[in-house]
């Protein structure tokens, strides 16, 4: 290993709090990412969600604004959220992986998949994230978030929509990362895959409104 032993663990604060966190992520240097991205883009949302969302990087957008999911596929990802019933605003939005890894093709930053190495490496923040929000439902977006967070071998094709127990929440759903909509090559396949993520979704919708939060 190139940098032995390095990860997100050497640069978190003493007292953990969701702020304390994030400033402290500003700084990280636990894997290589940093260097070639603009900032750390660290989660953002309701302090008290009961709904946590990961996604996999920052991208483009997300790396330029320092916010997740605030590009296109945070526009798709608003669209569902809401033909759902939920509400962004209620939810706390975060990425497994808080710089984003990118390749220059031209003037463009095209997305690299971010590495075994780099996504545990950042995992720390992503842990503390969720065990300070206690959210009743952890929802997986894509392979790289749900392999992280529910195992090495899960397979979303599979067993999308599903409700599985996990160590972070009481119940987790994983579905597909919303960038696979915008990749599909027909306005008809992009039109089906929607649907299936809203209807992975709806999943998550009824497991909050089947245990409404005792105040
Ligand atoms: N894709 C992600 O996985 N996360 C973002 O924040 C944006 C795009
Ligand atoms: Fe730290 Fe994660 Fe950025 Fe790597 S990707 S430098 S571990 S915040």
């Amino acid at each position: 290993m190139a940098e032995a032993g390095l990860s997100a663990l050497q640069f978190l604060p003493a007292k953990i709090s969701l702020s304390s966190l994030r400033e402290a992520a500003r700084d990280c240097r636990g894997c290589p990412l940093y260097k070639h991205a603009t900032q750390t883009v660290f989660g953002e949302g309701s302090r008290s969600a009961r709904i946590v969302l990961v996604g996999e990087q920052p991208g483009h957008e997300e790396d330029l604004q320092g916010r997740p999911f605030v590009g296109p596929a945070g526009r798709i990802l608003d669209e569902a959220l809401e033909a759902a019933g939920l509400d962004r605003r209620e939810t706390y939005v975060t990425n497994v992986v808080k710089h984003f890894k990118w390749v220059a093709q031209g003037k463009r930053r095209l997305h690299k998949k971010p590495g075994a190495r780099e996504i545990g490496a950042c995992l720390p923040w992503l842990e503390k994230e969720i065990e300070l929000i206690e959210p009743e439902v952890m929802v997986c977006l894509g392979a790289t978030a749900a392999q992280a967070l529910l195992g090495r071998d899960f397979k979303v094709t599979a067993r999308r929509g599903e409700v599985l127990p996990s160590r972070l929440a009481p119940h987790a759903v994983a579905t597909v990362h919303p960038s696979s909509i915008l990749r599909q090559e027909t306005s008809e396949d992009r039109e089906r895959e929607m649907k299936r993520f809203i209807v992975d979704l709806k999943v998550v919708a009824r497991l909050l409104n089947g245990h409404p939060r005792a105040s």
